[in-house]
């Protein structure tokens, strides 16, 4: 009898066991994190609903007042109105706040939208920003021309060159702004240096993250404050919406929430959705586009036309290693240097891609391609004869890749 009792008793402290293991693996694992997060509990279905709203009821007027004392310095896991947000985007948000490991998350209407947040929550009139010198075109147009007029002073430094933007620091830098890569010319840095020096100064410090994701590179785990991504990416992975989200610390947190709340920055419940839905996959989408990367650039890098790959492919280069240094994984984003007296035949490379569609963004499904016009202080690739093609490797078999490109680039004379 007394066998028995500590029998079950055994097999109950088994299964606990076994039980508390696996909640651990599920905490562990981004993968089943992301299969097993935003469910409808109360509706009993795997995905969140679509919680659609403006007004949100309260039971009371005092339980209204009292939502609006909420700790300032707290997360808000809460929502008094639609612009706030609604289950919907509170689960997104959440997800976000898990992959980056952030204090919270801000979504915003496009990716674009998230750096501007950033900026515009930390500089004011007096204030400089210095910026990656291949930053994302629109964000070059903020910086340099919008908070010129705020009377806040821009300056760009070279991405290749620590000493540059150490030189650039004066009592009134208030934010170093990075990108990495570079946008078109895929420079990566040598992070940790670069917060080294701005915690040393005193400087907030935000990265756009949007080629390695949260699942490659976590921004805040090295010391950023601050962490963006365009959802419109890979996060959503199906070129049919526009997020953007901003992880912060918290440091940052009431800047940002103030600068959000008064701004009127939202993201829609339905796009919301549409990127929860596009996050179950992130993980296998982004394991095919890394390896048809690859499979594809080992055909690029052969090609006398192709003068560079701009890829982190090369052992024993500074992009390289560097990459090494910060990623887990690299993504599907190419730049092609191409050489060529006749521009018009590098259009017409682009042109005759059959497989490749022509416009921007990236992080689809689809492969994509766009030449490139490149607008910066350090001109690095500064010959009319060389020309940058930007490709976009998505999910096709990479076998049809290489024969399409194959096939155009015999356009280029
Ligand atoms: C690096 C980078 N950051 C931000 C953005 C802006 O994102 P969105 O298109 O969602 O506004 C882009 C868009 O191409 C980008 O390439």
């Amino acid at each position: 009898m007394l066998f028995g009792i500590t029998h079950i008793f055994a097999s109950f402290c088994v299964f606990c066991y076994i039980k508390v293991e696996y909640t651990y693996f599920m905490k562990k694992s981004i993968s089943t994190f992301l299969k097993h997060t935003a469910q409808d509990k109360v509706n009993r279905s795997a995905n969140p609903a679509i919680v659609r709203a403006s007004t949100i009821f309260f039971k009371s007027m005092q339980e209204l007042l009292n939502h609006k004392h909420v700790s300032k310095n707290k997360r808000i896991d809460y929502y008094d109105y639609g612009r706030a947000g609604t289950q919907t985007t509170t689960q997104l948000q959440n997800i976000i706040v898990e992959l980056e490991k952030a204090h919270h998350v801000f979504l915003t209407p496009s990716g674009f939208a998230a750096v501007a947040l950033s900026i515009m929550s930390i500089c004011r009139p007096g204030d400089e920003i210095i910026v990656t010198d291949s930053v994302y075109f629109p964000t070059r147009m903020l910086t340099s021309k919008l908070l010129k007029e705020f009377g806040v002073k821009a300056q760009f430094y070279n991405p290749d060159d620590l000493e540059d933007l150490k030189n650039k620091i004066t009592k009134n830098t208030k934010m170093i702004f990075v990108e990495n890569p570079g946008s078109n010319t895929f420079e990566f840095q040598d992070l940790s240096q670069i917060i080294k020096l701005a915690k040393k100064n005193n400087i907030i410090t935000a990265l756009d993250n949007t080629w390695g994701t949260p699942l490659f590179l976590r921004p805040l785990d090295i010391g950023f404050d601050m962490s963006i991504s365009s959802a419109t990416k890979y996060f959503s992975g199906h070129s049919d919406v526009m997020v953007g989200t901003l992880a912060v610390n918290k440091k940052v947190f009431s800047k940002v929430n103030f600068y959000n709340r008064v701004s009127g920055y939202r993201a829609s419940p339905d796009d919301a959705y549409l990127v929860i839905r596009g996050l179950r996959t992130l993980d296998v989408r982004l394991e095919k586009h890394q390896r048809n990367t690859k499979e594809v650039i080992k055909f690029l890098i052969k090609q006398k036309k192709i003068k560079e790959v701009l890829y982190p492919h090369k052992k024993g280069t500074k992009n390289y290693k560097n990459w090494k240094k910060y990623y887990t994984g690299s993504t599907g984003l190419v730049g092609l240097v191409i050489k060529s007296k006749s521009k018009n035949s590098v259009y017409k490379f682009v042109n005759k891609l059959e497989l490749f569609g022509i416009g921007y963004s990236w992080g689809g499904f689809e492969s994509l391609a766009v030449y490139q016009d490149i607008q910066r202080e350090f001109k690095k690739y500064n010959d009319k004869n060389l020309h940058i093609v930007r490709l976009h490797i998505g999910l096709e078999d990479p076998k049809d890749l290489i024969l399409d490109l194959k096939q155009s680039l015999k356009n280029i004379k």
